[in-house]
């Protein structure tokens, strides 16, 4: 096939999504190099995730920067001594810039645990709970200036079951995102995913 694909991928918090990708690719279902995590919180769980694949990190704390421009400066200088081709965010929980956003557009993907448009933002599940949606689902989609505003490249639905409680829908939203993410990733991988506007077609 084509030449390999090198993912980096920024995570903020536990690394449930980051472990899930890196978990299909060592059973063989993805075909990626997870060459860098970038973490913006020097105590989140996805750091010593990290460590125990052996995949090189870049964690730094954003207050140590006058500016967001400033710490993206330097997030677009790693990923470049990585020769990182696709940025796969999954639970970075900040907004992003034109300072990213201008390089990599096209080349940076997102998750989300809500059926987008609906409910963006923090805390997706709950406002799809607390709303009384009947359906929710989880969102990958290329990322823009906005929050969870970029063309849509997959979408999974379920039902939110009568009684059912926040928890487990948490736990399922979560299950389809493990399933979903590394699926996407190797369309992308194979080159089956194009962007035309705020169309993204998969062959
Ligand atoms: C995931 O549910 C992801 O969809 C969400 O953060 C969680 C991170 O979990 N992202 C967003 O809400 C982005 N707007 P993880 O650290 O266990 O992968």
């Amino acid at each position: 096939m084509s030449k390999p694909l090198t993912i980096a991928v920024f995570a903020s918090g536990s690394g449930s999504n980051f472990q899930a990708i890196a978990d299909a690719v060592k059973a063989g279902r993805l075909d990626v190099r997870i060459a860098l995590l970038v973490c913006d919180k020097p105590q989140a769980a996805v750091v010593e995730r990290a460590e125990k694949e052996g995949i090189p990190s870049f964690v730094f704390r954003p207050k140590q920067f006058a500016s967001r421009e400033e710490y993206e400066s330097e997030i677009v200088h790693r990923l470049k001594e990585h020769n990182i081709d696709l940025l796969v965010l999954a639970g970075y929980m900040r907004l992003i810039t034109d300072t990213l956003v201008r390089p990599y557009y096209g080349r940076m993907i997102n998750i989300h645990p809500s059926l987008l448009p609906a409910f963006p933002g923090l805390n997706a599940i709950e406002q799809a709970y607390e709303h009384g949606a009947k359906v929710t689902g989880v969102t990958v989609h290329y990322v823009d200036g906005g929050m969870d505003t970029g063309p849509i490249i997959a979408q999974r639905a379920l039902d939110i079951r009568e009684g059912e409680t926040l928890d487990t829908l948490t736990e399922r939203i979560h299950r389809l995102e493990h399933e979903l993410y590394p699926e996407v990733i190797q369309w992308i991988r194979e080159d089956r995913v194009r962007l035309d506007g705020r169309r993204v077609q998969r062959s």
